[in-house]
């Protein structure tokens, strides 16, 4: 069956694997591309694909209710799939309004005109909502995060992503609007802007700078592929239950500098660098406040009911991760120029 998708936050980090998987994957369907191009958005992430004639990019912000209603219209869009959102921890704890309004009134404004333009006939749609695992909080040594774990945000992120989720299920309930909602662990991958973990820390071991590890570098996290949480979107988006939530991660915990130490051979191997080279860099700096110590994804319940699972290993898709910032030198020039300078002496000069 055809479909109209609006993807909104194409032109981001996941949303341009999303965009990517569907577009070359379902010919037959039509996917609008609505993104702000915030700086996180890049069309150079989606260079590959821009001419398929099934592929439209509409520049909109989601909190622009009448442009964002005449895209619906225009098009006659028959489904959601929402990751636009400001997407950052650090910059939540810097400007937490920034949060609130994209995440959460942009995605109510969303839900308004998606209900409006189906309630004739809610038969058929799907606002597929993407979200993450940080709305549960911090867990400790043990335990994992399940579908229904308590919402316990400790950012103002992860706040402002928590009530985009209950607003999503409100809408459910109140006016039947048709949803799913997947919650997912910490992705990686090509394309990630190089504020979050993993990216930042391969440009500046690229760059001879140092790797600010926040606190102790004791800090757990459960990273994915950005590829298998694209792979699995399309499963959710096709076969998800109604008015259900899945749990998405790789069953791969991390401590940070573990991590980090991984990174630091990988790259010397890579850049040809003696061993034990890039580690030097490693820098322990103020602590972030409201700092979760552990995220863990119980990801049973996609396995079971839906036969997903990560196709690629850790140390695979870290590999092939920096592989890509190596060999795309430019795209990292072009991201890190302006007003990313600005972002990082804010973030990282008094720590
Ligand atoms: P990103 O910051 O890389 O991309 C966000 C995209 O949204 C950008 O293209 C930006 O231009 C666009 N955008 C921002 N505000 C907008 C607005 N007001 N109107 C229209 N477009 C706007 O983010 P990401 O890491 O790709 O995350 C995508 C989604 O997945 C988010 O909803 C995020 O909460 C969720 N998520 C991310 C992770 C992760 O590890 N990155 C994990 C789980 C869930
Ligand atoms: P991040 O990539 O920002 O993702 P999130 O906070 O959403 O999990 O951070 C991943 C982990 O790395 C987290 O524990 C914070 C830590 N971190 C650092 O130690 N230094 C840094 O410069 C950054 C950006 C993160």
């Amino acid at each position: 069956m055809s479909k109209t998708i609006i993807i909104t936050g194409g032109a981001g980090f996941i949303g341009s694997h999303v965009v990517r998987l569907f577009v070359t994957k379902y010919p037959e369907y039509k996917i609008i591309n609505v993104d702000a191009l915030t700086y996180a958005g890049n069309l150079e992430n989606l260079v590959d694909i821009e001419g398929q004639p099934n592929y439209i990019f509409e520049k909109a912000n989601i909190l622009d209710a009448p442009t964002i209603k005449a895209i619906f219209e225009k098009y006659n869009a028959s489904d959601v799939i929402h990751l636009a959102a400001e997407s950052h921890v650090d910059r939540s704890i810097l400007s937490p309004m920034d949060f609130i309004y994209t995440n959460i009134a942009g995605t109510v404004n969303l839900l308004n005109i998606a209900k409006e333009h189906w309630k004739k006939d809610m038969e058929g749609h799907r606002f597929y909502h993407v979200s993450t695992d940080e709305v549960y909080g911090t867990l400790g040594a043990e335990g994992l995060f399940t579908e229904t774990t308590p919402y316990s945000p400790n950012s103002p992120y992860s706040a402002s992503k928590a009530a985009s989720d209950h607003f999503v299920r409100a809408y459910g309930e109140t006016y039947h609007l048709p949803f799913v909602i997947t919650n997912c662990s910490n992705n990686y991958g090509p394309n990630h802007f190089p504020e979050k973990l993993i990216p930042l820390f391969i440009n500046n071991i690229i760059n001879n700078k140092p790797l600010p590890v926040y606190g102790k570098g004791e800090n757990t996290r459960d990273w994915l592929f950005v590829i298998d949480h694209a792979r699995a979107i399309d499963v959710v988006f096709h076969h998800g239950k109604d008015k259900e939530t899945y749990n998405v991660g790789g069953f791969n915990e991390w401590k940070n500098l573990d991590l980090v130490k991984m990174m630091c051979s990988l790259m010397d191997e890579k850049l040809g660098r003696p061993p034990g080279t890039s580690e030097q860099l490693i820098t322990y700096v103020k602590d972030r406040p409201g700092h979760d110590l552990r995220y863990a994804i119980d990801a049973t319940k996609i396995n079971k009911e839906l036969g997903w699972e990560p196709s690629v290993t850790f140390e695979e898709g870290l590999s092939k991760t920096i592989d890509w910032y190596l060999q795309n030198t430019e795209w990292l020039q072009h991201v890190t120029s302006g007003d990313y300078q600005k972002y990082y002496q804010t973030q990282y000069s008094n720590r």
